[in-house]
């Protein structure tokens, strides 16, 4: 196990949503221009970034063009090939294209029902790296990994292929979500110490093949039923930096206090 790495002054804190197979256009349109209403200036110490389906993705850009607003807009996936015969893919320029700065990779849900590997984390976490897009990959274990005692193991080797071949500087500008599989939608999250302890953990493991620069300055979020409920709890750990909200983040009101939450906490 690594220690905590405590330079937290150069990493700005991330609020992101992960909106999953909810919303229709029309929904995507409400929700997006409620959390715009919401914001404000003060914000702006904080990386907001939403990542509603690929089907919402162009009418939210234009919610939050409209409103000049400085929250970011995110995939939830991408393909790794440029363009070609494959069907119900979307490309990394299809996202660069509709100013998408983040893409959500690896998330438990696509390992486990659309058959993601660590292989093809690392192609789209390189494949959006290539055009100057942000991954946010997530790993996490599942209750019998936890139960054995081999969560640290598990989701260091989860991280080591995801990033396999990628340089420091792409590094230091990524993020990663530690996402137990057993606190997502469930509403039994982990304790603070708990996801202290695989974010300082993550970040050892960073440090030990990109280097400590680097590993200082990628973003570590946690992220399995936070809510306004317990974020205070998750917010100040060190080498938490923020949180990929999933249920907390349909509804505008909680998604806000979770960004003042953040805001408050470093
Ligand atoms: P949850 O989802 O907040 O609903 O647990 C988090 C996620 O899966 O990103």
């Amino acid at each position: 196990m690594f220690g905590a790495m405590q330079d937290t002054a150069a990493r700005m804190p991330m609020i992101a949503g992960n909106w999953k197979m909810n919303k229709t256009t029309v929904e995507a349109v409400t929700l997006s221009q409620q959390i715009s209403f919401e914001s404000d200036k003060a914000w702006e110490a904080v990386e907001v970034v939403i990542c509603p389906p690929f089907t919402d993705l162009k009418s939210v850009f234009n919610v939050l063009t409209f409103d000049h607003s400085s929250i970011k807009l995110g995939a939830q996936d991408v393909y790794w090939e440029p363009d070609g015969a494959y069907t119900g893919a979307i490309s990394v320029s299809m996202l660069k294209e509709l100013t998408c700065e983040y893409c959500i990779v690896g998330h438990s849900e696509r390992r486990e029902y659309f058959g993601e590997t660590d292989e093809t984390v690392n192609k789209k976490v390189k494949a959006l790296l290539a055009q100057g897009l942000h991954p946010i990959m997530c790993c996490g274990e599942d209750l019998d990994v936890r139960d054995a005692g081999d969560t640290l193991a598990f989701i260091g080797e989860q991280v080591r292929l995801g990033w396999k071949g990628v340089g420091e500087e792409d590094i230091a500008k990524s993020v990663i979500a530690y996402e137990p599989i057993w606190a997502i939608g469930t509403g039994r999250a982990a304790t603070p110490e708990q996801a202290q302890e695989a974010c300082a953990h993550i970040r050892g493991v960073v440090a030990d093949f990109a280097g400590a620069d680097a590993a200082s300055k990628m973003r570590i979020l946690y992220g399995g039923s936070m809510n306004t409920g317990n974020a205070e709890l998750f917010l100040p750990q060190p080498d938490v930096d923020g949180g990929l909200i999933g249920g907390a983040s349909l509804d505008a009101k909680a998604f806000s206090t979770l960004v003042e939450m953040a805001l408050k906490a470093k």
